[in-house]
């Protein structure tokens, strides 16, 4: 696949992740479908285009006709088949787990014409992992964007050694489509590049939490105020959300068997009261008011 073939785009998920990315797709012309298996989330993130295009015409950003256009681009469905008949690249933001990416991605690749490409959106699942669940291994890759998708620049191409050279290139150029920044990431590694560093910061930020060092809010300032960070590792968190940390622990767990590498105390309290962040009003800090 090479980017001027690139036509039509169907991001599977539409949670988070997945209604902005998919936004971001129609805003930079191409033809997106959004799906996910819950009627409410494709309804909330329909409801979402609609009031992020009027902002943006109201603020001047977009003009009437742009916004139009660029939601006659986009559409939703429950239906991943309907979703993925016609596309050219597919983005899969759905639920951080592997078995249900796997399935997906088989399912995916009965789906969507053969010379189409398969990426994830995982945050830790590297590609090599799913890419054997379907016929097509050269043409899966990650492609990571950050939170939230549509404000955020850089996302991670990561080439694990089954990729072909023509889909890396073929998504560093789709990057540059939709306006963002790409970095290629040549092996695959846990995490890829930003998480890696972040992963550290998060951990120590819970460590000194947890020993009584210092409170979340002063932790954070110290990131703001001191190193100039936009927000601070528990107000991050609070965004990307403590289900996905807790997810991400749990799953390096189930692989390593190291009790190291189970989600912290203060991660557990608050996912067992729900307690996921900004989505459920309330986690490191309270949204409700
Ligand atoms: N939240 C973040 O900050 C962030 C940042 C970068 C990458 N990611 C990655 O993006 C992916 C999605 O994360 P999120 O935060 O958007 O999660 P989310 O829980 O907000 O959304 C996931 C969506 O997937 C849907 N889904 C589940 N099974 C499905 C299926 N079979 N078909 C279609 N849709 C299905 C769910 O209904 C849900 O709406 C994860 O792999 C995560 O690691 C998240």
């Amino acid at each position: 696949m090479k980017i001027e073939d690139v036509k039509n785009v169907c991001v599977v998920g539409a949670g988070n992740m997945g209604h902005q990315i998919a936004l971001q797709c129609a805003l930079s012309g191409f033809k997106t479908v959004s799906t996910d298996v819950i009627p409410a989330v494709l309804e909330k993130a329909e409801k979402f285009v609609d009031s992020y295009l009027a902002g943006r015409v109201q603020k001047g950003k977009l003009t009437e006709e742009e916004a139009k256009a660029t939601r006659a681009r986009i559409s939703f469905t429950g239906d991943l088949k309907e979703a993925a008949k016609d596309a050219d690249v597919v983005i899969e933001a759905v639920l951080e787990r592997i078995d249900l990416k796997r399935k997906i991605f088989a399912d995916l690749d009965k789906i969507a014409p053969p010379n189409a490409i398969l990426a994830t959106n995982s945050s830790f699942i590297v590609s090599s992992r799913i890419a054997s669940a379907t016929n097509r291994p050269a043409q899966v890759c990650n492609l990571h964007f950050f939170n939230p998708a549509l404000v955020m620049k850089l996302v991670e191409v990561v080439q694990g050694p089954h990729v072909s050279d023509e889909t890396a290139k073929c998504m560093m150029d789709f990057c540059l489509k939709i306006n963002k920044v790409p970095i290629h990431i040549k092996k695959e590694v846990d995490g890829f590049v930003l998480n890696r560093i972040f992963a550290v910061i998060q951990r120590e930020a819970l460590w000194m939490l947890e020993m009584g060092v210092a409170s979340v809010e002063d932790i954070d300032k110290a990131c703001v105020y001191g190193a100039g960070h936009p927000m601070g590792p528990f107000r991050l968190n609070d965004l990307t959300g403590i289900d996905l940390t807790y997810d991400i622990c749990m799953s390096h767990f189930y692989e390593s068997g190291n009790p190291a590498d189970l989600p912290s105390p203060s991660v557990v309290k608050l996912y067992t009261q729900g307690k996921y962040g900004q989505k459920t009003g309330e986690g490191w800090y309270s949204y409700k008011k």
